[in-house]
């Protein structure tokens, strides 16, 4: 099948070449000729394990292709929105003004019998708004709605073998030949054995934020838990441990520590309540509110440890922040739990220094005034205090005697939970973690 993809960040770039991948012919569009240019030339604009290895298997087939001219994507049948759905400035709402933008762009290209497939998250009811303005433009084309819930990190993978496939759809006989025509896109090997949910298109937006709801509710409660654990003194790690057994609760997503953050989660969870609200409905998302506060105070809980094993104050005190991006595996530092950790600590008048194996670009084009180290020993050497803030597996493997040779006082704050408490003691760190006594 001949495909477009609009918007070609960590979800359109990744959506494209997998589709290329499963034979398809595919198109991707994106405003940012620079973006482009790396993708055309075999290179991943961002960090994603698996991307470039699979952009190198798809390029000798000659079926995929990046452009920033919108024209290209005539002759496709199947048009994925991918853009972005960004936090408003100074609100809670998504700014749905790329999804606006992406959709006027593609309707003069479209054809009787095309499908416009949704993948950004969306507040409800945006579909079935484009699906009034696609009709318009041109009746015979239909609009579904295809949430995606890739991981960074792990986009390769959870594209190509996804958990399930939601598909929201018109009702009738033309959600149903939409239905069938996805059928052909998703042919096996993606959908054999997927399990998949037709359903309306209401449906199929909500899922996606229902979802990741869910998952920030499950992080937040299990650091709720560790604010009780702080005040008994009891050890948050065995109790995740303990509860994830029911198999009902399970273990994942119960990492207690800085929290969420991230392009998604955090802004996710305020434009569902943001748009709960315009329904009438902002009572049923109230909780979400006491999710985004717990997952915020993690970040004071950590400012305030590193000040206690400062004695009381970090003003000209030396710390190392180990992480910048929002989580291992990725060069994201959108709303990064690290560097917001590390530029509070640098506004309370610490000399902040912060390290990251993937992330340091991305982090200093963010966070220009904070100082930056290329390897841990570095940002480490002379530290008052060094703060694990995102877990690199490379952070988790450092040996406390050699790191402890470098700083001035041995004194480490874990903010993910990852470190060996005995470990770090032994070798005369003073180990603070968020959660563990
Ligand atoms: C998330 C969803 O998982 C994905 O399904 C959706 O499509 C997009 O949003 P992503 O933002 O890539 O994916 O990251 P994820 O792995 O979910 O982690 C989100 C944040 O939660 C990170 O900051 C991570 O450090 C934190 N986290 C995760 C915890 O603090 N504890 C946990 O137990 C798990």
């Amino acid at each position: 099948m001949r495909i477009s993809v609009i918007g070609c960040g960590y979800l359109g770039a990744v959506h494209a070449a997998s589709m290329a991948s499963l034979g398809h012919e595919v198109v991707g569009v994106d405003v940012d000729a620079a973006k482009v240019a790396l993708l055309a030339a075999g290179r991943a604009p961002f960090y994603e394990p698996g991307l470039v290895e699979l952009l190198a298997r798809v390029a000798p087939t000659g079926r995929l292709s990046f452009t920033t001219d919108i024209s290209a994507v005539a002759g496709a049948s199947v048009h994925f929105i991918c853009v972005g759905t960004p936090q408003s400035r100074g609100e809670n709402a998504a700014d749905l003004s790329y999804v606006d933008a992406a959709v006027e762009a593609l309707l003069p290209h479209l054809r009787d019998g095309d499908v416009v497939a949704g993948k950004s998250t969306v507040p409800v009811g945006t579909a079935e708004r484009i699906a009034e303005h696609v009709a318009q433009a041109q009746p015979g084309a239909t609009v579904v709605w295809n949430p995606e819930f890739l991981r960074e990190g792990f986009a390769v993978q959870d594209t190509l073998h996804p958990d399930r496939i939601v598909l929201g759809v018109p009702s009738g006989a033309e959600g149903e030949r939409a239905s069938a025509v996805m059928d052909d896109v998703y042919a096996a090997p993606l959908a054999e054995g997927t399990p998949q949910v037709v359903t309306d298109l209401a449906t199929a937006q909500l899922v996606k934020v229902a979802a990741n709801s869910f998952l920030a509710t499950k992080i937040s409660f299990i650091n709720a838990m560790a604010e009780l654990c702080e005040a008994t003194g009891a050890d948050v790690t065995k109790l995740a441990d303990a509860i994830g057994y029911d198999a009902r609760i399970g273990r994942k997503f119960l990492n207690a520590g800085l929290g969420f953050g991230g392009g998604c989660l955090p802004k996710d969870i305020r434009a569902f309540m943001a748009r709960a609200g315009e329904l009438g409905a902002d009572q049923a998302l109230s909780f979400l509110k006491e999710v985004d506060s717990i997952n915020m105070r993690r970040r004071v809980r950590m400012v305030d440890l590193a000040r206690d094993v400062c004695n009381g104050s970090i003003v000209g005190r030396r710390i190392a922040v180990l992480g910048a991006a929002f989580k291992p595996d990725s060069d994201d530092v959108r709303d990064s739990p690290a560097l917001s950790v590390a530029a509070q600590m640098g506004l309370q008048g610490a000399t902040v220094v912060v390290t990251d194996p993937k992330a340091l670009e991305n982090a200093r084009r963010a966070w220009p005034s904070l100082r930056y180290a290329e390897t841990p020993q570095e940002a480490a050497a002379g530290a008052d205090v060094v703060v694990l803030a995102t877990e690199w597996p490379e952070y988790r493997e450092l040996d406390p005697e050699r790191l402890g040779e470098l700083v001035a006082r041995r004194s480490i704050v874990d903010g993910r939970n990852v470190l060996d408490p005995r470990a770090w003691r032994a070798a005369g760190w003073t180990y603070r973690a968020l959660g563990r006594p």
